[in-house]
């Protein structure tokens, strides 16, 4: 065996460890939450797809009511047309009105927003960050009138129901790698910079690191462990 495959194996073990500890800790009971996901993953077979079978299946097991927001099937269009971005600066005026503007698709999502109790994102990493189709619904639904309003120059949420975010992740990056090297942009600009900043701070991610390094046990115990955090 390589020094390459022992090193990997270490950090998969303290991964699994760490990870084992955090779905454990943030299984701590609640009421039953009205559960809202966003999935993007385009291929069927990945393990992002496995991790939203799972999910569903514990919340389904743990009697939370769930919907569901995929991106993919729902052929959503990420990008910001200069009419959605006319309708972002009337909005942030309190220009109720353009958000008949907006692609009616995100009025749509806005309804099942306002809905929830929880939101869980599930997404790969691409190059670090998240995919263009969460990138894309962050920018056209997390928007003024739709998610928050402001107020004293400051973002608030105007999702009363909404009081937890979970975002789950995969890469087969290590975790440390992508903290120290490539300056973890999920907790930088989804945590921090759009959930925290719109005034929801009980938001959690969960990342899956070293995935296609990590063998079927692992991958299976992952499963196993989110499964039983959502039936709870
Ligand atoms: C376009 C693209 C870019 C990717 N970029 C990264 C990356 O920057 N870092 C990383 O660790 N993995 C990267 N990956 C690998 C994905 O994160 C990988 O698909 C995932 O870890 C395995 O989960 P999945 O089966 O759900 O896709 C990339 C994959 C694709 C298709």
């Amino acid at each position: 065996m390589s020094d390459k495959d022992t090193s990997w194996k270490a950090q998969i073990k303290e991964h699994k460890r760490e990870i084992g500890k955090s779905i454990a800790l943030k299984s701590a009971k609640r009421t039953d939450m009205k559960t809202l996901i966003i999935y993007t993953h385009p291929h069927e077979g990945s393990y992002c797809s496995a991790i939203l079978k799972v999910v569903q299946r514990g919340l389904k097991k743990g009697g939370h009511a769930c919907k569901i927001i995929n991106l993919d099937k729902d052929g959503f269009d990420p990008v910001m047309r200069t009419k959605d971005l006319k309708a972002f600066a009337e909005l942030g005026r309190g220009m109720t009105e353009s958000l008949m503007d907006l692609d009616p698709i995100v009025l749509r999502y806005k309804k099942k927003l306002e809905w929830a109790e929880r939101i869980v994102m599930i997404f790969p990493i691409w190059w670090m960050t998240l995919p263009a189709m969460m990138k894309g619904f962050v920018d056209k639904v997390i928007f003024p009138g739709v998610a928050y309003e402001m107020e004293d120059g400051r973002l608030r949420s105007r999702l009363r129901n909404l009081r937890q975010v979970t975002v789950i992740t995969t890469m087969n990056t290590p975790a440390e790698v992508y903290s120290d090297i490539f300056g973890n942009s999920i907790e930088g600009s989804l945590i921090k910079g759009t959930f925290n900043q719109i005034g929801i701070h009980d938001a959690e991610w969960i990342s899956l690191n070293m995935v296609k390094q990590a063998d079927d046990n692992t991958r299976a115990e992952w499963l196993e462990g989110l499964e039983k955090k959502f039936s709870d």
